[in-house]
């Protein structure tokens, strides 16, 4: 069988999305052209790969056993590629990960500083909540993830960085603005925008509200912490949110922190991956950074 590193990879894509075109964006090329080297790929191993169904697209016995194998391949060849880096003790080549939303606001931060040090790391972020990242650790997609709420698993090792503060933050002209010691069974009958089933802040919310054995509907909920500021800014409702988030808009005045018992919370951010992943030095190093620097974040945070 002759068939290329490419073609492999184009069909692992093809195969994770079922789909010709979002393969093809993903990969950066025309549907035509993943199309073309799917037919070659096919025509080497000598039975189809694919079976169309309307306008889906479904593996053969052919195409799961080719998966599985083009899986094996491609992380042997990234291996292969990373230990060559490692011997060379040179810090460039790729870099993925995987992070929960809220760390946009300073994973960006702290990988632009890494860049400048390493300009030649290629790196890839996926920006997801919890419950997606943690399905990227098992599947052990990522160099390591970034994430708040870890689960507790003897499979993962975990590395403690930057402190997470929760707060509960209101528009400035909001009644409880200026309320001191204001109690949680207070505030549950309030409006609240609220993050989606899977994310890590709405998890650690719930857990706090069903520590207190209180109930809260939602009044909304939204996708991203951000649509979440700007509701809460809009005077829709109340929200939890990571302080980080919210430092412009603390600045400027346009929000407020309220005085609520049991806030605010404090968590940490955690680089997480599997037990047992051999780290690439480009990873290690990114990681060992992210370890001592991080705190340059908490100084920024205050200017
Ligand atoms: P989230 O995760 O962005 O999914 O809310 C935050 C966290 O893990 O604490």
């Amino acid at each position: 069988m002759h068939f290329t590193l490419q073609q492999l990879k184009l069909f692992e894509a093809v195969s994770r999305h079922a789909s010709y075109t979002r393969a093809a964006e993903e990969m950066h090329l025309t549907q035509p052209a993943v199309s073309i080297q799917l037919k070659r790929l096919e025509e080497q191993v000598g039975l189809p790969l694919f079976e169309h169904v309307g306008k889906k697209i479904f593996p053969t016995v052919a195409g799961k056993t080719m998966y599985q194998a083009s899986c094996d391949i491609l992380a042997r060849v990234s291996e292969l590629k990373n230990s060559v880096e490692t011997l060379k003790g040179e810090v460039k080549g790729p870099l993925q990960l995987a992070v929960v939303t809220t760390s946009k606001y300073f994973m960006p931060h702290l990988l632009g500083m890494f860049l400048t040090k390493y300009p030649d790391v290629e790196p890839k972020l996926v920006f997801t909540n919890r419950a997606k990242v943690m399905q990227r650790l098992h599947n052990n997609e990522d160099d390591f993830v970034v994430m708040g709420q870890i689960p507790e698993d003897d499979h993962l090792e975990t590395y403690p960085f930057l402190e997470n503060i929760l707060v509960v933050a209101a528009h400035p002209d909001h009644p409880l603005a200026n309320t001191k010691q204001i109690n949680l069974d207070e505030i549950v009958g309030e409006r609240f925008l609220m993050r989606e089933q899977g994310s890590g802040t709405r998890l650690v919310f719930d857990r706090l509200l069903e520590e207190k054995s209180l109930k809260l509907e939602p009044y909304m909920e939204l996708g991203s912490s951000e649509a979440i500021k700007q509701g809460v800014m809009a005077g829709l409702g109340l929200a939890m949110l990571s302080l980080h988030s919210l430092r412009l808009e603390l600045a400027a005045k346009k929000l407020v922190v309220l005085d609520v018992e049991g806030f605010p919370v404090k968590r940490r951010w955690f680089a997480v991956h599997l037990k047992g992943r051999k780290l690439s030095l480009v990873a290690r190093t990114f990681l060992d950074f992210i370890l001592t620097e991080s705190h340059i974040i908490l100084e920024h945070d205050k200017k």
